[in-house]
């Protein structure tokens, strides 16, 4: 018992010097992260040290709550905290600090992902604990923690709720996303088998401390799926308009011509679970972002009913970029509304995302035969709206961020003949590049939304029905936007551009 007190406060003091190395780091790193100019204006980021998957996303009592992935020390990843912001508009996010630190023995390895509950008034969360010995064997421990007034998490004296994995897995078991149903609490959490595929499996609890293994709800080669690779991770699934909407993010799938092109895919499947076996019978699994960067991402309801998700704007083991010299790495994605049409699930910005429009720099409908419009406007940060019928079209060329050499652009390729949407960085700037594309339902009109920001652009595709969301490393001079018809006759009868 003593000895139990004794390991505690250890703890604790351990708890208190991890937060203020964190804070100090953030001190002295300010003045270079603040100075590069690839930060962004209106994304969350890290202070210092690199941020990965948005976490503990919840609203409650009128906030938006959302924590990340954050390793203050270092642009790799390495050690695991949560830092937490909040937001009553998803717009402006206030600060609230390091949300908890790896403090514990079950976690000396990093606070990996997780989620929030809201119980009895207060928000819950639930993550991994991490720990890795000298040899680098992982083992994995499944934790919980209330969150206080002052934005810190009291870990919870049960932890760790659960210790092993079940039978036939292996220790890659991680990313706990809680969800009340039916008064019962459940559990999806990724996971590998000891046969090294993907799986999701689902826990439930009536105490949110005893949890109870139910069953597979899917993965690699079960439930009518092919080989889909060796990991899920960062689960998360809900209701949406009636139908069951699971969220995963399988690693090791092939790519098949335009699909699954990145290193790690995000993606979801809509159908009907069975909560007394966890199977679900769902079709097939479709990617959420046709973009590169874009990963992990999590969801929360809100008083308006909405399915609002932000996901994490990187992907796994991609560090190379420019931002490591100032000290940093990573954004979060804007946030988006979700909304399911038949078996699809559609993205939009939110209704509030309008309040970043500040003077317009550009409107009016035009005209292209064959020919290239160079703007006469000069932006970095921006919001565009276009809506083009493409009809007599054969391929349109948007360029953004463009030098005035026109040597450097991002390009958003719209081939009208056979409805293939491209966005292309092979120009953008440093560090990135490659093309990434889609093929649209109609080849007749587009409609594009593209948020710029100094080094990311989100480019929103017919009402929702897909979205690109990647970086770019532009130097800070190119802001020219232009336009080219390149076949036919291009009738774009709508194009506003706000500055941001
Ligand atoms: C996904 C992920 C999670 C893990 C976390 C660690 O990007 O690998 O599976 O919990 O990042 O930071």
């Amino acid at each position: 018992m003593e000895d139990k007190i004794f390991n505690k406060d250890l703890e604790d003091i351990k708890d208190e010097s991890l937060r203020q190395r964190a804070l100090k780091e953030i001190e002295k790193k300010k003045v270079l992260v603040e100075s590069d100019y690839y930060r962004p204006k209106f994304h969350i980021a890290p202070h210092t040290g690199l941020l990965n998957d948005p976490n503990g996303f919840i609203y409650s009592k009128g906030e938006y709550n959302l924590f990340y992935q954050w390793d203050p020390f270092s642009t790799k990843h390495g050690l695991k905290y949560w830092y937490y912001v909040k937001s009553k508009d998803l717009v402006n996010w206030q600060e609230q600090g390091i949300g908890m630190a790896p403090s514990r023995w079950y976690e000396t390895h990093g606070c990996y992902s997780g989620s929030a509950i809201e119980h009895e008034g207060e928000i819950k969360v639930f993550y991994t604990g991490n720990v890795k010995d000298s040899e680098g064997n992982r083992e994995t421990y499944q934790c919980s923690g209330t969150v206080k007034k002052d934005g810190t998490i009291t870990k919870s004296p049960f932890n760790p709720l659960i210790k092993n994995q079940p039978e036939g897995y292996t220790r890659h078991f991680r990313d706990p996303k809680v969800f009340k149903k039916d008064k019962l609490w459940y559990m999806v959490i990724g996971t590998q088998t000891n046969e090294l595929k993907g799986r999701v499996l689902l826990y439930r609890s009536e105490d949110l401390i005893k949890w109870n293994l139910i069953g597979e709800v899917t993965g690699s080669c079960i439930n009518g799926l092919g080989e889909m690779g060796y990991m899920f991770e960062c689960p998360d699934l809900f209701n949406l308009s009636g139908k069951d909407v699971l969220i995963a993010c399988p690693q090791g799938m092939k790519p098949e011509g335009r699909l699954y092109n990145n290193r790690y895919q995000s993606g979801y499947f809509v159908g009907k679970v069975d909560y007394s076996t966890g199977a679900m019978n769902h079709g097939e699994f479709v990617e959420l972002d046709r973009g590169f960067e874009f990963y992990a991402p999590q969801t929360t309801e809100d008083e308006k009913g909405r399915r609002i998700l932000i996901g994490w704007m990187g992907m796994p083991e991609e560090e190379d970029m420019p931002t490591v010299e100032y000290g940093w790495i990573h954004m979060l994605t804007l946030p988006r509304v979700l909304e399911l049409k038949e078996k699809k699930i559609y993205q939009n910005p939110p209704e509030e995302l309008k309040a970043l429009r500040k003077e317009i720099l550009f409107n009016k409908g035009l005209k292209l035969k064959e020919e290239k419009y160079i703007l006469p406007i000069s932006e970095d940060v921006f919001e565009l709206e276009l809506l083009a019928m493409t009809r007599g079209c054969g391929e349109f060329v948007l360029k953004l961020r463009e030098n005035n050499e026109g040597t450097q652009f991002t390009a958003i390729i719209f081939d009208a003949k056979n409805g293939i949407l491209t966005l292309d960085r092979d120009n953008s700037g440093e560090a990135l590049n490659g093309k990434r594309s889609v093929k649209l339902n109609n080849e007749e009109e587009i409609k594009l939304r593209i948020y710029s920001d100094t080094s990311s652009m989100e480019i929103f595709v017919n009402d929702g029905e897909e979205v690109f969301t990647s970086r770019i490393f532009p130097s800070k001079e190119s802001k020219r936007i232009s336009i080219e018809a390149k076949e036919g006759q291009l009738e774009i009868n709508e194009l506003i551009i706000w500055k941001i």
